[in-house]
């Protein structure tokens, strides 16, 4: 079967011609027939061209856990490659109510580091702050990355806005910073027409799924997360303002910054020709941490990779960039393997958004990202309980009640 003459009989076993290369954009129709669910379980995709084996493999990417990749070398020294579309198995922790007290909260997290509630009708926001520790324990991002506006009539704030055609990397939430969630919750309030899952990841099993070589060079070590700000909000180049923070000059952004914790450099950059302010903030990470007897992979460290700001602010400059502590890049292969890590590790936990589905995650515990989707979405993020890193002992552990 061809791409351009798709039956509605499954399984289907397609197979990339060169034809469909020159044509279209092979890449975005497959992401599109399985964001939309037309590619099935049981369904087969093969090239036997090395241009869509790459294609191949990307699809296999971008949705972790749903394809299986096999390679068979051919007589006239070609290779044959395959995708095979599979149901991988579901890890279930559902519950239709939510739990008693924050104690029951935290054994209902225990086993598998995540919890959803299901239910007809929305859960009380109320209740769900109480669980996470209290409206005095609320964390915003005043400090993180984006500033977020609250859903209207809700607790809750917009996820970030990054495009709906791309995917968002996994990550911890605020773990690049000097205070992060120890408890965050998802609350789906429109789920989108196709796709847009919020994908789960295991901390602990990410760090397991790293070679004996990455483990070592990562273990022990930091990783420096850099970001320039400059005075102009909606910078053509820069994205971050020390304005966002409500700094009127840089030396008040300075001040704020070192406060927290971060090292701060002041320096002119070329900007068309004409010299411009900028504000470096740098701050010390660990790759790998301690957390309720587990060894766990900071998947922050993947969610800032390069290559995918390249992918989603094209011209802009990344909002975040990585060094070693010697300031050197973090070389991209490094990420590349981390992020296959990581996306090795995926939870399996439903099948798709309903409205009202409630999600908490133990951010220390379990990294989440976002798939692409079609259509309107509304996902509210809540994040509960201040946590940071600490160095003790030779390694990096979580202070969990950190106020
Ligand atoms: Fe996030």
């Amino acid at each position: 079967m061809k791409l351009a003459s798709l039956c509605s009989k499954h399984p289907w076993n397609l197979i990339l011609h060169q034809q469909d290369l020159e044509n279209s954009d092979v890449f975005e129709t497959l992401k599109q027939l399985h964001i939309s669910g037309e590619i099935q379980p049981g369904d087969k995709i093969s090239s036997y061209d090395k241009v869509s084996l790459n294609i191949l493999e990307q699809l296999a990417k971008l949705f972790p856990g749903e394809y299986r990749l096999s390679e068979q070398s051919l007589l006239n020294q070609n290779v044959c490659q395959q995708v095979l579309r599979v149901s991988p198995p579901v890890t279930s922790n559902t519950f239709a109510e939510l739990p008693m007290s924050r104690d029951q909260l935290d054994k209902e997290l225990s086993e598998h580091g995540y919890a959803l509630f299901r239910a007809d009708q929305p859960f009380d926001e109320k209740k769900i702050t109480e669980l996470i520790g209290g409206k005095d324990k609320l964390i915003s991002y005043k400090h993180g990355l984006n500033a977020r506006n609250q859903v209207p009539h809700s607790i809750f704030s917009y996820v970030t806005p990054w495009s709906h055609k791309e995917e968002i990397l996994p990550h911890n939430e605020l773990s690049h910073h000097t205070e992060f969630p120890k408890y965050v919750c998802f609350m789906c309030k429109q789920p989108a027409q196709h796709g847009g899952e919020t994908t789960i990841y295991d901390c602990e099993q990410a760090f397991k799924n790293l070679s004996s070589t990455c483990q070592q060079e990562i273990r022990g070590r930091n990783v420096v997360f850099v970001r320039k700000h400059v005075e102009q909000r909606d910078h053509e180049e820069y994205d971050s303002s020390w304005q966002d923070i409500s700094a009127r000059s840089s030396q008040d952004a300075i001040a704020h910054w070192e406060n927290l914790g971060y090292t701060c450099l002041l320096y002119q950059e070329d900007y068309n020709g004409t010299p411009i302010d900028v504000l470096e903030t740098q701050l010390e990470r660990p790759f790998v941490y301690h957390y309720q007897g587990r060894t766990c992979l900071n998947a922050s460290v993947v969610g800032a990779a390069a290559y995918w700001y390249r992918q989603v602010m094209g011209d802009k400059k990344p909002q975040l960039s990585l060094q070693w502590s010697d300031r050197k890049p973090l070389p991209e292969k490094l990420l590349h393997e981390m992020e296959d890590a990581v996306k090795l590790a995926r939870i399996f936990y439903f099948d798709r958004w309903r409205e009202n589905d409630l999600l908490i995650l133990d951010n220390l515990r379990v990294a989440h990202g976002r798939l692409p989707f079609l259509g309107d979405r509304l996902v509210g993020i809540l994040m509960g309980t201040k946590a940071r890193f600490k160095f003790q002992v030779n390694e990096w552990i979580v202070e969990e009640t950190y106020n």
